[in-house]
């Protein structure tokens, strides 16, 4: 891809915003990337880019020597000026032929860089449900077909219906290699008694590359892994190295899968912002229900059923969790929120069903919307909706007594409960 189409590069002197211009010259449909002026230049010159703009330098700030030396074009903003209509036509007069830079293009370029790369080797892809591990895996699928071969690991930690979805468009329509292992058993029994969101978070991001790893081999050697890393994962990756960034949370992923297991990245969607990804699975004809789908974590269920994780507790979860996200695609407000979850509480609270006292669990729904997830907003719903929603969770969900709304903004509530 980048071999394929020149960007801009937006060169970040450290000042807020710096995406911002990104998104807005991508909107005009302008291949844009974003580096950090200190970059080394051998990044900048291995994303051969067709212009600079320099975003955020001060009057005394030029760019600096290493790089005005590759002789680019340039054009400077400061950090407190709108971007006026002559940085748009700089931006577009440079990429010349990759104007209009959209998913159609990026579709038909990634193709044909994953078939040169890839040649007659095979690749690995781990496949979650989830929008990113699907677009990467029908993306890889369409370029090279049964090289690919696509591993879903059923933790038990999944939502309702979850592992089916994948297997009917996977291997149902797309008819993509596709190995599932169902793993429930294991992951249950590692975190047996285990309360401590960070212990669980490590036990299931451990656990999963065992049992990657073994499937894996099965197969053979293998020489690429397909990941679906995105755009926001490789910026944060360059502010991490500066130390700017702090882990609230450890993120479960493949991490040093490839390493081990002597597989280079194939990582077909790291130029892309996540409603990009979307509009690139719109275009390889995923399903709706996959690529609309709201933003799930690597460790699942497991960091929702706060306190001990059992399979009774994740089934009583996983039901009410089915049902609010039921209800809200029945209000038509699916695609309008960034992201929507169920928590079960280790706290139980009395109640009356069928005239009997209870003693059961409570549960919270949560609502948020975002623009990159670092913060997030409650969605409020409407009173409709909540009502219905409770009243069925009470009814329909057995061990349920009590149902809370957590409109807890982030900062400082993270997403996740744990
Ligand atoms: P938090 O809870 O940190 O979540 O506010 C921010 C966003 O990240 C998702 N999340 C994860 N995604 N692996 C992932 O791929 C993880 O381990 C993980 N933990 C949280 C979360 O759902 C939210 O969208």
């Amino acid at each position: 891809m980048q071999n394929s189409l020149k960007p801009i590069v937006v060169l970040d002197f450290g000042k807020p915003d710096g995406m911002q211009l990104v998104r807005r010259l991508r909107e005009k449909e302008v291949y844009t990337l974003i580096l950090p002026a200190a970059a080394d230049v051998q990044l900048l010159q291995q994303i051969t880019p067709a212009g600079l703009i320099c975003f955020g330098a001060d009057k005394a700030e030029q760019i600096p020597p290493r790089i005005a030396a590759l002789g680019l074009p340039s054009f400077s903003i400061a950090a407190d000026e709108e971007p006026t209509p002559e940085l748009f036509a700089f931006a577009a007069s440079c990429c010349g032929e990759s104007v209009p830079w959209n998913m159609e293009r990026y579709a038909s370029f990634m193709l044909e860089d994953i078939r040169q790369r890839v040649g007659s080797r095979k690749v690995l892809c781990g496949l979650s449900g989830g929008v990113d591990s699907s677009v990467v895996a029908a993306l890889i699928h369409h370029a090279i077909g049964d090289q690919l071969t696509c591993v879903l690991v059923d933790t038990g930690l999944l939502r309702k219906g979850e592992a089916d979805l994948v297997r009917e468009v996977f291997e149902g329509t797309f008819k993509t290699k596709l190995i599932c292992v169902r793993a429930e058993d294991r992951f249950l029994s590692a975190l047996k008694d285990v309360t401590e969101p960070e212990q669980k978070r490590k036990i299931i991001g451990a656990l999963f590359i065992e049992v990657f790893e073994e499937e894996a081999k099965k197969l053979g050697h293998m020489d690429f892994l397909a990941q679906g890393t995105l755009y926001p994962d490789v910026i944060e990756s360059y502010q991490a190295a500066a130390g700017a960034s702090v882990a609230v949370k450890s993120h479960h992923n493949v991490g040093g899968l490839p390493e081990r297991m002597q597989m280079a990245l194939l990582e077909p969607v790291r130029d892309l912002f996540k409603d990009e990804v979307r509009a690139l699975g719109k275009v390889l004809q995923l399903p709706d229900m996959l690529v609309g789908r709201h933003p799930f974590p690597g460790p699942g269920l497991g960091v929702r059923c706060v306190g001990a994780i059992t399979k009774d507790r994740l089934d009583t979860l996983r039901q009410a969790d089915a049902i609010f996200i039921e209800e809200i695609r029945n209000a038509g407000l699916y695609d309008q929120i960034w992201q929507a979850l169920v928590c079960l509480l280790p706290v139980k609270s009395v109640g009356i069903k069928d005239g009997k006292r209870v003693w059961e669990e409570v549960c919270t729904l949560r609502a948020i919307n975002s623009v990159d997830a670092m913060t997030a907003q409650p969605a409020l719903l409407p009173a409709p909706l909540l009502t219905k929603t409770v009243e069925r969770i009470c009814t329909e969900v057995p061990g349920v007594s009590r149902v809370l709304h957590d409109i807890s903004p982030k900062p400082p509530a993270t997403i996740e409960w744990e």
